[in-house]
């Protein structure tokens, strides 16, 4: 099958019911700027599914930032490219209005665990991550999806919307995806100018090297980052940090 690309909500639900009988559905949610982190995600889809659906949405309702929505990397012809290398069978791309018809009168909300860590700074950033999520979920139905262990708390929370509704899909988690320095692939690298690039893989350092929370937050001060958080929480360290106007995230077993 070659990759087709669909813009409005119900001609993909429409489809997808058409195909699926007895075919297995794997779906990776994307806001694009695709990197190698998202290549992963998609092999092991199509090695593990019958059909391959890749969604490509900068949700908004998910950036309380408007200036970080606005300046959110876009570059829809090198992702094409990278989904029909990757053998992607559709692209998934709606415009706002189609995917919220109610206007985000609708809103699912998870109280506890979305307001530590990320949710500390970003009020009301995973009720949008969530409530796109079951937006997709619902209109491709996907026997299994595929999340980066780099959001770790996004994966987390994505994987307790699943059981508390007792939905279907099975959430598959993939190790977060590595430069040789050790920063994770991010879209958000994009923006970090030279100099910043060189310092972010000192994220990753800190975070497997320091004995605890606050050694390492002190570690990236003295580094040049503004730490918004570290933080071990259940056998993880987690850490978000700004380099200029960039926001890092990263995370690590401990
Ligand atoms: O991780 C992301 O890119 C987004 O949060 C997601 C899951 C595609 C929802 O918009």
């Amino acid at each position: 099958m070659s990759l087709r690309i669909i813009h409005q909500p119900l001609e993909l639900k429409a489809t997808l019911a058409g195909l699926r009988q007895n075919k297995t559905i794997g779906f990776v949610p994307t806001m694009g700027a695709l990197h190698s982190g998202h290549r992963a995600l998609l092999q092991r889809s199509k090695s593990e599914n019958d059909i391959t659906v890749l969604s490509i949405f900068v949700n908004p309702t998910q950036f309380n930032d408007k200036e970080d929505l606005k300046k959110y990397p876009r570059t829809w012809d090198a992702d094409l490219a990278l989904a029909d290398a990757a053998g992607v069978d559709f692209v998934f791309s709606p415009e706002f209005a189609d995917m919220y018809p109610d206007h985000f009168r609708y809103q699912l909300m998870e109280k506890e665990f979305s307001q530590a860590l990320c949710g500390k700074d970003r009020p009301g950033h995973f009720d949008g991550v969530l409530s796109v999520v079951m937006k997709l979920f619902n209109l491709i139905q996907p026997t299994r999806a595929y999340f980066g262990e780099k959001d770790f708390q996004q994966l987390r929370l994505i994987e307790g919307m699943v059981e508390a509704f007792f939905m279907s899909t099975k959430i598959v988690r993939v190790p977060t995806v590595r430069e040789s320095s050790g920063l994770a692939l991010s879209s958000r690298n994009l923006r970090l100018t030279p100099e910043e690039i060189q310092l972010a893989p000192r994220l990753h350092q800190v975070l497997i090297q320091a004995v605890n929370a606050s050694e390492a937050t002190a570690q990236l001060q003295s580094s040049g980052f503004q730490v918004d958080y570290v933080e071990d929480l259940e056998g993880r360290r987690y850490a978000a940090a700004r380099l200029g106007k960039v926001r890092l995230i990263d995370n690590v077993k401990i």
